[in-house]
């Protein structure tokens, strides 16, 4: 049973290394973040709520996020575990998912904290290119595809995410820090969260969350 959750700032990699895990664990990827685009995509009710706020950087209201995030933890491929990226991300969120949790028995095993400083969080954002058809994701300088403006999976058109523009990227940093990192704190108490360096190639941060999950 692995029920982990992914911690960090706007382009720390969590999406990235979500990928892998998944892969090597054989649970679902639960993208609060994902959830909201492809409802965006397809104009749902929630995607237009959802919309307003996304672009400007902030946070989808608790209540919103809360229910998306609960029934998808109720499908049936989540009983032998499931990876979070980009939920909980309110101190008030992170309760009703425990409360969530011992309703059903559980508890969360892991939190993994990824840790990369501003300047870093904003070149990584700002040059990161996503696949329109598959959501493959690339960056320009550090994991360029091989032809421009292509997906090296599924041939799509990479576009840049409409809240990766420099001035979104810097609310969206400022809003983690005021909302978000209070978490560090709550999970800390519980004991149950290892931070890692999310600066480190791709390949290191993989290993390091490996030795915190178990091979
Ligand atoms: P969400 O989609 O969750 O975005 P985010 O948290 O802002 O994080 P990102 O997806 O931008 O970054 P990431 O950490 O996944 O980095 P990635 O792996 O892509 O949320 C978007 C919005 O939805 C929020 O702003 C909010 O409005 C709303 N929302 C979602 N959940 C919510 C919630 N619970 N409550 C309220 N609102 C919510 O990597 C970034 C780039 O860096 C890529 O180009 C990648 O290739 C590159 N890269 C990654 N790792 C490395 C590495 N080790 N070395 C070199 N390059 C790397
Ligand atoms: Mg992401």
């Amino acid at each position: 049973m692995l029920r982990t959750i992914l911690l960090g700032p706007p382009g720390a990699g969590k999406g990235t290394q979500a990928v892998r895990i998944v892969e090597k664990y054989g649970i679902p990827h639960i993208s609060t973040g994902d959830i909201f685009r492809d409802n965006i995509k397809r104009q749902t009710e929630l995607g237009k709520k959802a919309q307003e706020y996304m672009n400007k950087g902030e946070l989808v209201p608790d209540d919103l996020v809360i229910e998306i995030a609960t029934d998808r933890l109720l499908r049936d491929d989540c009983k032998k575990g499931f990876l979070l990226d980009g939920f909980p991300r309110t101190v008030y969120q992170a309760e009703k998912l425990d409360e969530f949790m011992q309703a059903h028995g559980g508890k969360i095993d892991h939190v993994i904290n990824l840790e990369v400083g501003d300047d870093l969080l904003i070149f990584r954002l700002t040059g990161r290119r996503v696949c329109k058809q598959c959501g493959a994701s690339f960056h320009v300088v550090n994991i360029p595809p091989k032809v421009e403006g292509i997906c090296d999976k599924c041939g799509g058109e990479l576009v840049q995410r409409a809240d990766d523009t420099e001035e979104t990227v810097k609310n969206r940093i400022a809003v983690y820090k005021e909302q978000t990192m209070p978490l560090i704190d709550y999970y800390t108490k519980a004991d149950n969260i290892s931070t890692l360096d999310g600066a480190a190639p791709l390949d290191e941060c993989f290993a390091e969350i490996v030795k915190v999950l178990g091979e």
